[in-house]
This record gives structure tokens, C-alpha cells and sequence, in this order.
């Protein structure tokens, strides 16, 4: 694994594992399995939230991390944005550490902004748990430039990162000063839905893949990683996809390879702008 560090040195790992769609089936057993086979070949990173499958996702983390050393997993979850009156959040996190069966989280994070609740409350609460010593380290999602500085200013300890929607054809964080706001201020930016908008299936990445006799997976993650402050939660259920996706931590794209890529999300074929 390969890690990047928050503004006070504590190491993360660049590619994590996205858990959206898992625990909201009767498949609870075998993603239990595909979870402990991912820990095993090298994951570390798991990414959540009180939202996923009901709570199915927290459920079936915390039955796949039993026997492994905690203090080597970095667990992230994510308080619901309907749950951000100071209560509701104190309430939220018993649920997520319940669910999970640990005793903290390494990164909480507020997963929608709500414009009907005070920032300042939600970050009152967030700030206790971290004092209590239930999170180690707070966070948001799905927040702009503006609403980021609010936040990085509301933050007793340090604002870790804010998570959003981030691959080679969605460029909303270049467009709207998140990318530049986390590289100014040393925040890392976790990139979700790396994969998603058709991105393996474009012609340009197939090319560089080939070139790399790597997968276009392996590229667009490489991509992502490459560029300073940024890391991603990419999701499987598919073991293979999974091991496969670590290989993006082996590959150096060229000066040449990084331009044709940041060109693809130029003309017709640009997503969310
Ligand atoms: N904060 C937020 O609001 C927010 C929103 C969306 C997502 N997220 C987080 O980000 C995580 C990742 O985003 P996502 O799940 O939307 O999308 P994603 O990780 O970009 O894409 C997941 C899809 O890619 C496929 N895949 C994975 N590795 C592959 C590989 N090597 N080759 C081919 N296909 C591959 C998966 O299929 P297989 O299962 O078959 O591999 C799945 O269909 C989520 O799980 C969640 O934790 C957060």
C-alpha cells in the first residue's frame, strides 16, 4: 500500500475500499469474505456510511474486520446529512460504532451538507466526539469551496479531507476550487465514484492501458493518485477487480499520458459541468 499524510503527518491509505452498495442484500456472508480477502491482499482503507444498504454496509465491515489489528485498519464513516443537529449527531455515531463493533472511528465525516442546519452546531458535536476520543479525525463530503472554508474554520483539530465526486470525466473539483482549496490548505481530497460515467470504456484510457499492459481501472485510479492531495475509495464486490485495482499503485504515467488523459474531459465527452 502506498499512504498520503493529513496536514499533521498521520498517514492514510492512497486507494481505500468503497462500500455503497454492500450489506443491503442477503449476500451479507460472502461480502463478509470479499472484505477479509481484500484486508488480506493488502486494503486497509474502508470506507462507509450510516446511509449504506440502511446500515447493512457498517454491519457487515465490522463482522469482516473481527481478528485483524484495529490499529492497523483506517475506518471511515459518515453521518447522514438529515442528521446534523448537534443530538442527532452524537446519536448517529453510538449507531456507527455499534454497527461496526470498534470503539472509534478514524474519520467521520459529514456526508451532505444541510443549509438548514447551522454548520456551526454539527461541528460543535463533531469537535466533542473527537475530544471524546470516538473519532480520530473529522471530515466532510460533498461540500463546495465556500461552504469547505466554513468548515476548515469551524474545525478544532484539523479538517482531514472532503470526499466528492472526482474521476476523468466528472472535473467538478477543478472546476469549483475544491482540488486547489485541499492543495492550498493541505486537506486531502478523497475521490469517490472513480470508476463511474462510463470512464473504462473510453477509448483514450484503453489506449494508455494497453500501452501500460495494465486495465483501464488501473489507470484511471493511477491518474487520481498521481495528483498531489488526492485519494480514492474505489468499490468491488469482485476480488480479482480488487487486486487488480491495487496494481494502480505500480503504475507512472508519462508527462505524455498524464496530458491525453487530462484531455478527455474536454468537448462533448465531459460529465457534471
Ligand atoms: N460521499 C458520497 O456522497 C459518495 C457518493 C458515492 C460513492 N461514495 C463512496 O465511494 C465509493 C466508490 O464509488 P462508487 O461505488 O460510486 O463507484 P466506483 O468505485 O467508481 O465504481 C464501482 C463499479 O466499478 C466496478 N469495478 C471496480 N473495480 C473494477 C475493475 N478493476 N475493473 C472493472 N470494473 C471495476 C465495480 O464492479 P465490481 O463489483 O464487479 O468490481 C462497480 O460496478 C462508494 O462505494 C462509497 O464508499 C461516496
Amino acid at each position: 500500500m502506498k499512504y498520503k499524510a493529513f496536514h499533521d503527518g498521520q498517514p492514510v491509505p492512497v486507494l481505500g475500499l468503497g462500500t455503497a452498495h454492500y450489506g443491503a442484500s442477503s449476500e451479507r456472508r460472502s461480502e463478509v469474505s470479499t472484505l477479509r480477502a481484500a484486508l488480506d491482499m493488502g486494503y486497509a482503507h474502508i470506507d462507509t456510511a450510516e446511509a449504506y444498504g440502511g446500515g447493512g454496509s457498517e454491519i457487515v465491515i465490522g463482522e469482516a474486520i473481527q481478528g485483524y489489528d484495529r490499529s492497523k485498519l483506517f475506518l471511515t464513516s459518515k453521518v447522514r446529512g438529515s442528521h446534523l443537529r448537534g443530538e442527532q449527531v452524537m446519536e448517529a455515531i453510538e449507531g456507527s460504532l455499534r454497527r461496526l463493533d470498534t470503539e472509534y472511528l478514524d474519520l467521520y465525516l459529514i456526508h451532505h451538507p444541510d443549509p438548514k442546519v447551522p454548520l456551526e452546531e454539527t461541528f460543535e458535536a463533531l469537535n466533542q466526539l473527537v475530544e471524546q476520543g470516538k473519532v480520530r479525525y473529522i471530515g466532510i463530503s460533498n461540500f463546495d469551496s465556500d461552504q469547505m472554508d466554513k468548515a476548515y474554520g469551524l474545525t478544532k483539530s484539523i479538517l482531514a479531507t472532503n470526499q466528492v465526486h472526482y474521476n476523468l470525466l466528472v472535473r467538478e473539483p477543478e472546476d469549483n476550487g475544491v482540488l486547489q482549496y485541499c492543495q492550498e490548505h493541505d486537506v486531502l481530497l478523497t475521490a469517490y465514484s472513480p470508476l463511474k460515467n462510463g470512464v473504462l470504456q473510453q477509448q483514450g484510457v484503453r489506449r494508455i492501458a494497453d500501452k501500460h499492459g495494465a486495465s483501464p481501472a488501473q489507470i484511471a485510479l493511477a491518474w487520481l493518485i498521481a495528483k498531489d492531495k488526492v485519494i480514492t475509495i474505489p468499490q468491488s464486490h469482485n476480488v480479482e477487480h480488487m487486486r487488480d485495482n491495487l496494481g494502480a499503485l505500480d503504475i507512472t504515467l508519462s508527462a505524455e499520458d498524464t496530458s491525453s488523459l487530462d484531455g478527455l474531459a474536454t468537448g462533448a465527452m465531459q460529465v457534471g459541468r
